[in-house]
């Protein structure tokens, strides 16, 4: 069996309800719309480091989904920059959730994804890694 953090690592970058429309057919969230919150929030930090503002998704290199997540449980995306490219940057993003019954927090995905700084045109820019993202 595979050993799992106890505690998050990264920035909070999304925080939201797992709600009934967001479910699958065995009644636990859908997988797609838990990487779809875990692409915004990793977006999130990648907008800070592009001088133009825009990111777009360029791979997802690995994901792991790891326990199930029930409606009415809060899920929380936490994000941090393991590696700077040249326009762009992989982004660790871990997907976390609290049971308000069990009072008890797990984590439920984690992923590597990488976002390519890119112009106004969709073109690879330099990403400006000198930037302080917890300002933004
Ligand atoms: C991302 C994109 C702009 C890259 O364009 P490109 O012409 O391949 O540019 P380059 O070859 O110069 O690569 C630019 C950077 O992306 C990285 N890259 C390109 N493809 C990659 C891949 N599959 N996996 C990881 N990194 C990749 C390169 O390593 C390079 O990194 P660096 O500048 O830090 O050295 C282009 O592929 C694109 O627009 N893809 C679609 C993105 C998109 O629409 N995402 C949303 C999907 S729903």
């Amino acid at each position: 069996m595979k050993k799992y953090p106890v505690n998050p690592t990264g920035d909070l970058v999304i925080k939201t309800l797992a709600m009934p429309g967001n479910t699958n057919s065995n009644g636990d969230i859908f997988g797609g719309w838990v990487l779809s919150q875990m692409d915004l929030g990793g977006g999130i930090i990648a907008k800070t480091y592009s001088p133009s503002g825009r990111v777009v998704t360029v791979a997802i290199e690995s994901m792991s989904f790891i326990n199930p997540i029930s409606v009415g449980e809060s899920v929380s995306c936490y994000a941090k920059v393991i590696e700077f490219g040249r326009s762009s940057m992989k982004i660790q993003i871990e997907t976390w959730v609290y049971n308000y019954l069990a009072r008890t927090q797990k984590i439920v995905t984690n992923g590597v994804f990488t976002y390519v700084a890119v112009d106004e045109h969709g073109k690879p820019i330099l990403i400006n890694k000198l930037v302080n993202h917890a300002t933004r």
